[in-house]
This record gives structure tokens, C-alpha cells and sequence, in this order.
């Protein structure tokens, strides 16, 4: 069944921009990006927008509709009413480019910030592992980047003056994808704690609710990172230890 939907799209670049009103068509078993491409198809042929995969993979068509972040690819039409207005607006916490494309290159410098896999001493093909040792990281390698987690943490969302020092969930849960992997030796607690702004996280469990991936970004990465932190500050012998310079 095709019906005609209303949908408000943010149009505007870096200076300015103001929601647009559009009628499009809809078909059965369309999701949203299918609806923001027949539009530029048919009614707005300069409306930039970033895709990829069309299969909730790549992470590139995030946005927000009805303000809630989202990939546009993987939010069907029949999760709305026919006749309620479908507003899709960019993603808040990075600059636009132009409509619905913004510059995420906040989140790429912080990637490159964080010190790689550290093998130590161990030669390629040398180290073995249980399986159980590396599910937690495991979980955490399903992360498409498509940023939604750290587009919606307010300790940036709305506070530009944070970004230095926070590296947001996706990357706070690098950090300890590879401070749990049996085969890294580094001690990534005070990177964690000191360069990425750790603290910052109060819990509010945003990131972990938007994930399309389901990754219990806070509940696997980020509390297990604050007890590692903490149990390092708080326990005495390694307190004596950082006060002599031997751990
Ligand atoms: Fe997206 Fe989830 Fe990865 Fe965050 S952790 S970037 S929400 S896939
Ligand atoms: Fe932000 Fe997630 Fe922590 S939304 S405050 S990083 S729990
Ligand atoms: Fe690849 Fe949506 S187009 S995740």
C-alpha cells in the first residue's frame, strides 16, 4: 500500500538553514533513507545526504528523526503513523556540512589519539587464547562508527568546550576493548582516566541506548573501566607503588 507522507527536512549549511516542508511517496517495507532519496529523486536533487550500505553496516546515514539519533537506513515507515510529520534533522554534536551531512572528524582525531594494540614481547601467530578471553572485546568490535552513541552523550552534545578532553563512548570503549584483550600489555587506565576524560561519564546510559549495534557501551566498557581506575587509585599498595615510581 503507497500513501503520501509529510516530511520536514533540515536544509542549510554551516551559517544557516531552516526546516523544509515536503510531501513524498511511500511504499510497503520502506525505511527512511528510501523516502530521503526519492525525495532528492524527484523534488530536491541538491540535498546532501551520507549512505552507504543501505544495511545498518557502515554506519554513514546517521541523523536524527523526530529528534531521536538514528540510522536512516534501518528506521522503518511503519513505525510511524501515516499521517504524522517525519522530521529529519542532521546529527546535533558535529558541525554541518550542508543538510544532512556534518563533519565528523572530531571522532577520527580522537581514533588516532588512542595508543594501538600493544602486543609486547609476543611475535605474530606466537600468542593462543581461549575464546572466553576475548568475547568482551569481541562485543565491542561490532561498532560500526556510525557515531550515534557520541552524538547523543550530553557531556559533548551541547558543550563544544568538552571535546579536547572526552573522547565519548566510542572511543572510551576502544580503549577498553583493548585494556581487557588478554594479548595487549599496556595499562590504559590512566590514558583512559587522564587524556579521554572518563570521569566525565556519569552513567546516563544515552550511548547505550542508541547503539544499533546493542553493545552495552556502558555497562561492558565504561563501568568496568571506572573500577579499573578506581581499584588503581584506591588501592594502597599500588598507591605506594605510584609514589616510588614502580607501577
Ligand atoms: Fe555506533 Fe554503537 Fe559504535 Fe557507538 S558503539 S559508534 S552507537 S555502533
Ligand atoms: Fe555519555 Fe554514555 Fe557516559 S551517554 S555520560 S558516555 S554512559
Ligand atoms: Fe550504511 Fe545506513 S547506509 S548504515
Amino acid at each position: 500500500m503507497s500513501y503520501d507522507a509529510k516530511f520536514r527536512v533540515w536544509r542549510g549549511d554551516e551559517g544557516e538553514g531552516e526546516l523544509v516542508d515536503y510531501t513524498v511517496e511511500v511504499n510497503e517495507g520502506e525505511v527512511v533513507l528510501d523516502i530521503i532519496h526519492r525525495l532528492q529523486a524527484t523534488q530536491a536533487p541538491d540535498l546532501a545526504v551520507r549512505w552507504n550500505c543501505k544495511a545498518g553496516k557502515c554506519g554513514s546515514c546517521s541523523a536524527e528523526v523526530n529528534g531521536m539519533p538514528r540510522l536512516m537506513c534501518m528506521t522503518r515507515m511503519s513505525t510511524f503513523e501515516p499521517d504524522e510529520t517525519i522530521t529529519v534533522t542532521p546529527v546535533r554534536t558535529f558541525p554541518v556540512i550542508r543538510d544532512l551531512v556534518t563533519d565528523v572528524s572530531y571522532n577520527y582525531e580522537k581514533a588516532q589519539q588512542i595508543p594501538s594494540f600493544d602486543p609486547g614481547d609476543t611475535k605474530p601467530g606466537e600468542f593462543r587464547m581461549q575464546q572466553v578471553d576475548v568475547e568482551r572485546s569481541q562485543e565491542f568490535r561490532k561498532c560500526i562508527e556510525c557515531f550515534l552513541c557520541n552524538n547523543v552523550c550530553h557531556v559533548i552534545r551541547d558543550h563544544e568546550e568538552n571535546k579536547p578532553g572526552f573522547a565519548g563512548p566510542r572511543f572510551l570503549m576502544r580503549i577498553a576493548e583493548l585494556e581487557m584483550h588478554p594479548a595487549d600489555v599496556a595499562d590504559r587506565r590512566n590514558i583512559a582516566q587522564e587524556d579521554h576524560g572518563l570521569g566525565f561519564c556519569n552513567i546516563t546510559k544515552c550511548c547505550t541506548e542508541v547503539c544499533p549495534e546493542h553493545i552495552k557501551i556502558t555497562d561492558n566498557a565504561l563501568i568496568p573501566m571506572k573500577e579499573r581506575v578506581a581499584g588503581r587509585r584506591y588501592d594502597p599498595v599500588v598507591w605506594l607503588g605510584s609514589k616510588l615510581g614502580i607501577v
